[in-house]
C-alpha cells in the first residue's frame, strides 16, 4: 500500500478512537469500559478480515479497510442508533473523509460500503460494489469469532443445564447458516465457514460431554 494511503487510514482510525474518548469521557451512555473496548477491538478485526477478503477478490483495499473501520463509528455516540447505525456511520464519515481529499467517487464507495453493513439499505443511491459486500461479510466473519462465542456463553457457565440447552439451540442456528451460503463473497464465505466449524465443533463436544454427567 502507497504511504499516502497508511496515511489517511491512520487519519481515519484516530478520527474513531477520538470519538471514542469524547463519548467515554462524557460518561453519558450505560456505556462500560468492556463496550468501548469490545467495540474497538472488533473494528480492528473487522479491518483486518476486510483486507484479507479484498486482497483475495481483487476489491480496493484502502477503500474496503477505510469503510471497516468506520463502519460502526456512531457506535461510539451516547445515543443507541439500532439498525440505523451503519446510515448515521457513514453520515458521520462523509464529511471527515473529504477533508483527507479522496475524490466524490471514492467518498461515495466507502460510505455506501458503511451505509448498508447492517441491513443492506443506503440513503443514498450507489450500486452495490464488491467492497461493500467484503465491508459485511468481514463484520459478520467477526461476529461469529471464537471471542464472541465466550461471550455468548460467559453467563450460563454455572448453571450447567441451562448451558447445554443453550448450546443445542445454538448449534441448530449454527448448522443452518453452515448449510446455506449467507456471505457475499467467496473468500468471505470460506472464513464465515471457518468460524462456523470451530463454533458447531466446540459446542458438539459440550454437548457429547454432558452425556457423560449421568450418575453410575
Ligand atoms: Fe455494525
Ligand atoms: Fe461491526
Amino acid at each position: 500500500m502507497q504511504p499516502e494511503a497508511t496515511e489517511r487510514l491512520q487519519k481515519i482510525a484516530e478520527f474513531v478512537l477520538a470519538r471514542r474518548a469524547k463519548t467515554e469521557a462524557g460518561h453519558h451512555k450505560e456505556y462500560t469500559a468492556f463496550d468501548y473496548d469490545y467495540r474497538w477491538r472488533h473494528t480492528l478485526r473487522v479491518v483486518q478480515y476486510g483486507k484479507q477478503i479484498a486482497e483475495a477478490e481483487g476489491a480496493d483495499i484502502e477503500l474496503t479497510m477505510a469503510a471497516c473501520l468506520l463502519h460502526d463509528i456512531s457506535k461510539f455516540d451516547d445515543v443507541e442508533y439500532g439498525r440505523e447505525h451503519g446510515r448515521v456511520s457513514a453520515r458521520i464519515a462523509r464529511p471527515f473523509l473529504v477533508t483527507l481529499g479522496y475524490t466524490p467517487e471514492h467518498v461515495n464507495n466507502i460510505c455506501f460500503s458503511i451505509a448498508v453493513h447492517v441491513d443492506d439499505k443506503a440513503d443514498f443511491e450507489y450500486p452495490i460494489t464488491i467492497e461493500s459486500k467484503i465491508v459485511s461479510d468481514a463484520d459478520n466473519v467477526d461476529r461469529f469469532g471464537a471471542y464472541r462465542l465466550l461471550l455468548q456463553f460467559k453467563d450460563h457457565t454455572e448453571k450447567y443445564e441451562t448451558l447445554v440447552e443453550k448450546a443445542k439451540n445454538r448449534l441448530l442456528t449454527l448448522k443452518k447458516y453452515r448449510s446455506e451460503n449467507i456471505m457475499e463473497t467467496p473468500t468471505g464465505e470460506r472464513l464465515f465457514n471457518r468460524q462456523l466449524d470451530l463454533q458447531i465443533s466446540f459446542l458438539e463436544h459440550l454437548v457429547e460431554d454432558s452425556k457423560l454427567t449421568v450418575e453410575v
